[in-house]
């Protein structure tokens, strides 16, 4: 089986990879958060960042683009091209409002002659391979199998599945058995995405998908950043490691960061996640979520770490 690191805008951008990597080496592949191509320079500063070789120096990464405009994909694949990369993925799936409301992400679901249009000129003048995040469809999941039938005729590198439609956003049950649509007669790999939280959830679903070679893990393996180790090696996360991996992002958000406010909002965003390995911790998480300041921040991280228990099987994002 591979592993893929999801792209989550806010959460696994540079320097949350390169920790990652460093503390819980051996994932497939990580997944950079959108980059959107503009008029004129094509990257922004942030999006600069996120690419550039250095800041992914010795991790495999894919970059991912999004946008509804050939030319702007085009010149998006060039530039990173011209830094050395392999592959690039298009971002079919963001469900946000003020993605789709611009046709953008899974906004190009529901226009399926111009994402056809956009398809076939990225397939035909791409410098680079490509592969496809997508959604089901829209609204209902009976939208599928046309979109299917319109993948198909790419040659893409692979398609990677996040088994809910755009009305979904990210929550209620994945529709697994209309993801199995996407393997039969695939002419190319098919990656599985959704709701793989914990070790046994990928096995359950390794048992029902024997024939699926590659997952992509976004909010379970934030949650849980041992998951793929434990799943190769059996070797589940430890307390010690979870504080070492927080320390040294914490470490680093402050040397990059200018400011209380900012650090502690990155690692809010991360708590939000972590705090599901920690049951019955809910009063250390509010005074996580209520610090300002450093110090109190840290007192908080203190007391989770001291008190209260952690467990690999998390429960659901608060
Ligand atoms: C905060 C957040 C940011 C995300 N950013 C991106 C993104 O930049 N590109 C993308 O394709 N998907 C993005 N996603 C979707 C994830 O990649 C993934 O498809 C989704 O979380 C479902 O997988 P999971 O159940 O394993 O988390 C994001 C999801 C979240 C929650």
């Amino acid at each position: 089986m591979q592993f893929y690191f999801a792209p989550m805008e806010g959460v696994t951008g540079s320097l949350y990879r390169r920790i990652h990597a460093q503390c819980f080496p051996g994932m497939d592949r990580y997944f950079i958060p959108f980059l959107e191509p503009r008029e004129g320079k094509c990257f922004d500063g942030h999006d600069k960042r996120e690419c550039d070789p250095e800041e992914n120096r010795g991790i495999p990464v894919v970059p991912q683009l999004l946008t509804n405009r050939a030319d702007r994909f085009l010149e998006g694949a060039r530039r990173l091209a011209d830094l050395g990369y392999g592959e690039v993925n298009l971002n079919l799936g963001c469900p946000a409002r003020t993605v789709v409301t611009r046709g953008k992400g899974s906004g190009l679901l529901a226009d399926l002659p111009a994402l056809e249009a956009l398809l076939d000129e990225i397939f035909a003048r791409s410098p680079l391979p490509v592969s496809i995040k997508t959604r089901l469809g829209v609204d209902s999941e009976s939208e599928f199998s046309n979109l299917l039938a319109l993948y198909r005729r790419y040659p893409l590198t692979e398609l990677i599945v996040h088994a809910r439609v755009q009305r979904d956003q990210y929550v209620g049950t994945v529709r697994r058995e209309t993801f199995r649509l996407a393997l039969d007669g695939a002419p190319w790999p098919v990656c599985y995405n959704g709701d793989l939280r914990s070790p046994a959830a990928c096995r359950a679903f390794q048992g029902d998908f024997p024939q699926v070679e590659r997952v992509m893990l976004g909010r379970g393996l934030v949650a849980n950043p041992g998951l793929v180790r434990e799943l190769r090696t059996g070797q589940p996360l430890t307390r010690e490691e979870l504080r070492t991996f927080h320390d040294r992002l914490y470490a680093e958000y402050r040397a990059l960061l200018s400011g209380d406010r900012n650090v502690l909002c990155w690692m809010k965003e991360l708590w939000f996640y972590w705090i599901c390995l920690f049951p019955g911790s809910e009063k250390a998480y509010k005074a996580i979520r209520k610090a300002q300041r450093k110090s109190d921040y840290e007192e908080a991280v203190e007391r989770i770490f001291e008190t209260c228990p952690l467990s690999v099987e998390p429960g659901y994002w608060r």
